[in-house]
């Protein structure tokens, strides 16, 4: 059994510019996906996976998602009071147990590599998943406790994938399969790549399957990173220190089931907004009636 995935890291820095003005001011992991911010369904999903520590990289004007971690003890006063034991039972589940959540600064936003590198040290040096937020996936089994299995199954370092219209893959990192598509076994198989790049320009794709935004490494990525060079778009890219790492150590991609809402745009959040509506316990009913109403307008 290879060492056991027990952190896990949150990028949570990015400006939000996709998705402004609502993210001018409010943290665009904040921004809600039916009664709760996008960043909360990222946290149950780590649990899910047997996450014991998670770190987020924040960034200037990100302190909003520390509290929202936090005791709010006049609102649990509050409900307390009136009884509403219920949803405080709720947003007290939702909170870490003491010592279990960190956060660091990336005090420059120099990319995603750059960003993960920021949590090193909290890290260590053990295997880490890390989780993109703004990718909120919707599974049965919920996608990072897909890739644990997976790890459990072949080790190393595991990136979640799933096919896009090749329209969309300049957009993404990308990954080849060792085989091509004519051995790929399809989804929920650990399979082995052979390379990855980052927002490939249009035509110029390996495949029409992209990095989706989960991912398991091993700690010597962070020596990798630590090297600062920058790829696309001028930025110190996760995708090109995978590359680097699989020179030495085992890849494998793992086409996870379930579904993505990139949050991170405004279609893709208010895809979740109403895909989520629909599927909720006590609102989908009501979601329901007034979305068909809306379209009957
Ligand atoms: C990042 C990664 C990319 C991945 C994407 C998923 O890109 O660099 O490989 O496909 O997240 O959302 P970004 O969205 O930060 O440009």
């Amino acid at each position: 059994m290879p060492k056991p995935i027990r952190k896990a890291v949150m990028p949570v820095a990015g400006l939000g510019t996709r998705v402004l003005p609502g993210a001018k001011t409010v943290a665009k992991e904040l921004l809600n996906v039916v009664d709760r911010p996008i960043i909360a369904y990222a946290v149950a999903e780590a649990r899910a996976a047997g996450i014991e520590h998670i770190v987020m990289v924040t960034g200037r004007g990100k302190q909003a998602l520390e509290d929202y971690f936090d005791h709010h003890i006049e609102l649990e006063a509050q409900l307390a009071a009136k009884g509403k034991t219920e949803l405080l039972e709720e947003i007290l589940a939702g909170l870490p147990k003491a010592g279990e959540m960190s956060f660091v600064r990336q005090m420059r936003p120099l990319g995603l590599g750059h960003a993960v590198w920021c949590a090193r040290d909290l890290i260590g040096d053990e295997p880490f998943a890390v989780i993109l937020p703004d990718m909120l996936m919707a599974a049965k089994t919920p996608a990072l406790a897909q890739a644990v299995a997976a790890y459990d199954q072949v080790g190393g370092n595991i990136i979640v994938v799933e096919p896009v219209a090749e329209d969309d893959t300049h957009r993404y990192g990308v990954v080849a399969l060792e085989g091509g598509r004519d051995h790929y076994p399809g989804r929920g198989v650990p399979t082995r790549m052979s390379a990855m790049v980052e927002k490939p320009p249009r035509g110029t794709a390996p495949s029409n399957l992209i990095v989706s935004g989960r991912y398991i490494l091993q700690p010597e990525i962070f020596d990798i990173l630590a090297a600062h060079e920058t790829g696309a778009g001028g930025e110190i890219q996760l995708t090109d220190a995978m590359v680097r790492l699989m020179g030495r150590q085992d890849f494998h991609a793992l086409e996870y089931d379930g579904v993505t809402y990139d949050c991170g745009d405004k279609i893709g959040l208010l895809r979740a907004n109403v895909a989520f509506a629909l599927r909720h316990p006590d609102l989908g009913p009501d979601a329901r009636a007034a979305i068909e109403a809306l379209l009957r307008d």
